[in-house]
């Protein structure tokens, strides 16, 4: 496994690789979620390329850049095992130099939801994904499900900009209880942790209603929120259930449905999102 920190080595090397090149973008400290994405890459192609950038510009002036966890020696150890060929890990000032001044802004996909709660997220979440794109040229790039708008605006950039390149979702990863693995989950305590499954039950519920037959969406957002707000810890940033292309919210629920939603436990904000379509499966 060779770990390459500058953008000129990483080009040199480029063709080299035996194609396809599968590449899997993360922000570090490794979970099973991120493992998930390596192992389907790992198993699609003859070469993987892992990213690990703690992305400035996908961060707001108050969020949690500066608390980011990382674990960069625990990282490459879990992904020497996963056998993956070259890790990317570039810092800060290789991927924007002083005089950096160009972005990559996706319309109204990129707006609502998490764009509405983050202004400028997905700016700095596509800009570094097409940077990344045109300095690894994957064929295939991996996106997990638990980031479900990041993998629709990340779809339509593709396809409006004309990237030569295949987006593979992967579906979401949970731990045994249902909470959906996140880096962000270390930041909850133990009571919080608790607390934290009642987004996991919320989705539940809705797949439960929607399998039942409920076409409402209103019927079934009031029910999640009504069990979310029984949690105390529990503060919701927001539910919807839109079409899972284009986001616009629904009246009726027609599938492929996408019920998202940000909620907040104690100070640490989780998103978390299932998909309803008529298997009623996870993506
Ligand atoms: P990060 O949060 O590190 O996630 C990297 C990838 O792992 C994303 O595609 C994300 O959806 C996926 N992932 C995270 N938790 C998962 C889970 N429980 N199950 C399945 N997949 C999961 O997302 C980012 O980094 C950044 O925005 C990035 C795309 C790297 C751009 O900076």
């Amino acid at each position: 496994m060779k770990i390459i920190e500058t953008i000129a080595e990483l080009k040199s090397l480029r063709p080299k690789l035996a194609e396809p090149v599968g590449f899997v973008p993360t922000m570090g400290y490794l979970h099973q979620g991120h493992l998930a994405l390596v192992r389907q890459a790992r198993a699609e192609n003859p070469s993987v390329v892992v990213s690990i950038f703690v992305n400035p510009t996908q961060f707001g002036p108050h969020e949690d850049f500066k608390q980011y966890p990382h674990d960069p020696q625990r990282d490459l150890a879990l992904l020497e095992k996963e056998k993956v060929d070259i890790v990317f890990m570039p810092p800060a000032d290789e991927m924007y130099p002083p005089k950096f001044n160009s972005w990559v802004e996706v319309g109204k996909v990129a707006e609502r939801l998490e764009g509405a709660a983050r202004p400028g997220h997905f700016r700095g979440v596509t800009t570094v994904v097409a940077k990344l794109f045109n300095i690894v040229q994957p064929d295939r790039a991996y996106f997990g499900q638990k980031d479900a708008q990041q993998l629709i605006v990340i779809r339509k950039m593709v396809a409006d900009l004309d990237m030569s390149l295949e987006v593979v979702a992967v579906p979401t990863v949970r731990e045994p209880d249902g909470l959906a693995m996140s880096s962000r989950n270390t930041y909850l305590n133990p009571e919080e942790r608790k607390a934290a499954l009642v987004l996991y039950q919320a989705l539940t519920l809705a797949q439960k209603l929607w399998s039942q037959g409920e076409k409402d969406a209103k019927v079934i957002r009031q029910q999640m929120t009504d069990l979310i707000q029984k949690q105390p810890l529990a503060e919701i940033d927001y539910i919807s259930i839109a079409d899972a292309e284009t986001l616009d919210e629904l009246d009726r629920v027609k599938p492929p449905a996408l019920v998202s939603m940000a909620v907040r436990i104690g100070k640490t904000r989780l998103i978390d999102n299932v998909v309803l379509n008529s298997e009623n499966k996870d993506y």
